[in-house]
């Protein structure tokens, strides 16, 4: 399957686009292709309502989770929420792009679990068509840490992270067959 994934976070040593990438290099073990979208080194201006067109990086963005099988969403949990990139980037997104398709939301939090932005995550994909996995990803406080190759150092993350994707892969594949 092709998978997009877009990291949420314009922060450089991010731990949700650290555990992004872990995921991505995870699902391209098992076979997958990956196109992989961060927010931090391909930022996007600020969604334009009023713009004729959209910038080239935007219709990249839109190509890329056009051709894909399933979309991961990280975030980290801001106020709750998810960060403002993110939000800025879905706001280009919509049904054209996410419509059917399932979709995994990943998001670190500083306090034990960041279950508020996953939720809010939920309803955004919610709102652009897309199905959410019943299954989630939240690293908080200790668990957001990694080694030096990109491994979460937290064993039982490590486990719980690939049972995750074994669910998102059987339903993704459950949906576009
Ligand atoms: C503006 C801002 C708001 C935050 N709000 C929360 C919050 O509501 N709950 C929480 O647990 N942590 C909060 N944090 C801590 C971040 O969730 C934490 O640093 C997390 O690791 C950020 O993800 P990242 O490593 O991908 O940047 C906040 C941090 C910032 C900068």
């Amino acid at each position: 399957m092709r998978i997009a994934i877009i990291a949420g976070s314009n922060h450089r040593k991010s731990t949700s686009t650290q555990m992004a990438r872990y995921v991505g290099e995870r699902l391209a073990i098992g076979g997958h292709t990956i196109d992989f979208w961060d927010l931090y080194s391909q930022p996007l201006p600020f969604y334009d309502p009023d713009a004729d067109t959209d910038p080239e990086s935007v219709r990249q963005l839109a190509n890329s989770v056009a051709a894909a099988d399933a979309v991961v969403l990280s975030t980290p949990e801001y106020h709750g929420s998810v960060s403002g990139v993110l939000k800025n980037a879905l706001d280009y997104l919509g049904g054209d792009q996410f419509d059917g398709k399932m979709v995994l939301s990943i998001s670190s939090a500083g306090g034990a679990v960041g279950v508020s932005s996953l939720q809010h995550l939920q309803v955004i994909v919610r709102n652009v068509h897309g199905v959410n996995c019943p299954e989630w990803i939240s690293l908080g406080s200790e668990q957001r840490r990694f080694d030096d190759e990109g491994m979460p150092v937290h064993p039982p993350l490590r486990s719980r992270v690939d049972r995750v994707l074994n669910t998102f892969i059987k339903l993704a594949e459950k949906l576009r067959a």
